[in-house]
């Protein structure tokens, strides 16, 4: 069983869909042990709170980049975490962080990863006109939003998209992925092979297919 550490800064509806693929068994392999945020106000910090899963506001005011993220590193070590669940956190991570934790930590990206990276990706896509817009869920590395990619999502961009309309249905994806790629991950399913994600899909369902139609059947 790995142990999942979560951080959030808002509304943790990914943290949420991952707890919730938990507690109907779609991810077997995994708990959430712990979920940090660095606001004090996140919603996710309830929803964890409801689910009687330790969850900590860390307090950034005053803290360089490192500082803070040795007191997240700590907690994180205190509970013991295999594998760090970026949902929503808002906060670039420092080296030391990423190093700590290695091809352990997911983020998930609203936008077909490598295009619009960094903040307001659904109005990145919206102004750069494309047909296509959707989710990423990614291992994190030193370069901001640019690991390698795990899973993702592919959404229409309808004429009349606002920004608002376009991020609703991707987020609808995000809640399906984010639990998917946390289960190949702690199903052991999940190989690095030169930047590339490789998935040994043999015991996947359909709706993988569904959301990600070109897979690794055998490895
Ligand atoms: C999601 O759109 C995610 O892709 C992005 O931040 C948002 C978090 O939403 N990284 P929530 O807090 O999980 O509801």
């Amino acid at each position: 069983m790995y142990r999942l550490g979560v951080l959030i800064s808002g509304r943790g509806s990914n943290f949420h869909s991952i707890l919730e693929n938990i507690k109907k068994g779609f991810v077997q392999n995994a708990r959430i042990v712990v979920v940090l945020s660095n606001k004090e106000d996140a919603g996710g910090l309830k929803i964890a709170k409801d689910n009687d899963i330790d969850a900590f506001f860390i307090d950034p005011k005053g803290l360089k980049r490192d500082e803070y993220d040795k007191l997240l590193i700590d907690k994180l070590k205190e509970y013991e975490v295999d594998f760090v669940i970026l949902a929503g956190f808002m906060r670039i991570l420092s080296t030391g962080f990423i190093e700590t934790f290695k091809n352990r930590i997911l983020n998930i990206h609203p936008a077909l990863l490598p295009s619009f990276k960094g903040l307001h990706a659904q109005r990145q896509a919206l102004e750069a006109g494309v047909k296509f817009a959707g989710a990423s869920v990614h291992f994190v590395t030193d370069e901001l939003d640019s690991g390698p990619i795990i899973v993702q999502s592919v959404v229409p961009v309808l004429s009349d998209d606002t920004e608002d309309s376009l991020s609703e249905r991707i987020l609808k994806t995000e809640h399906k992925i984010y639990p998917l790629a946390v289960k190949l991950l702690t199903e052991d399913k999940i190989k690095i092979k030169n930047n590339r994600i490789v998935i040994k899909a043999d015991e996947i369902d359909d709706n993988f297919y569904i959301i990600n139609p070109v897979c690794d059947k055998k490895e």
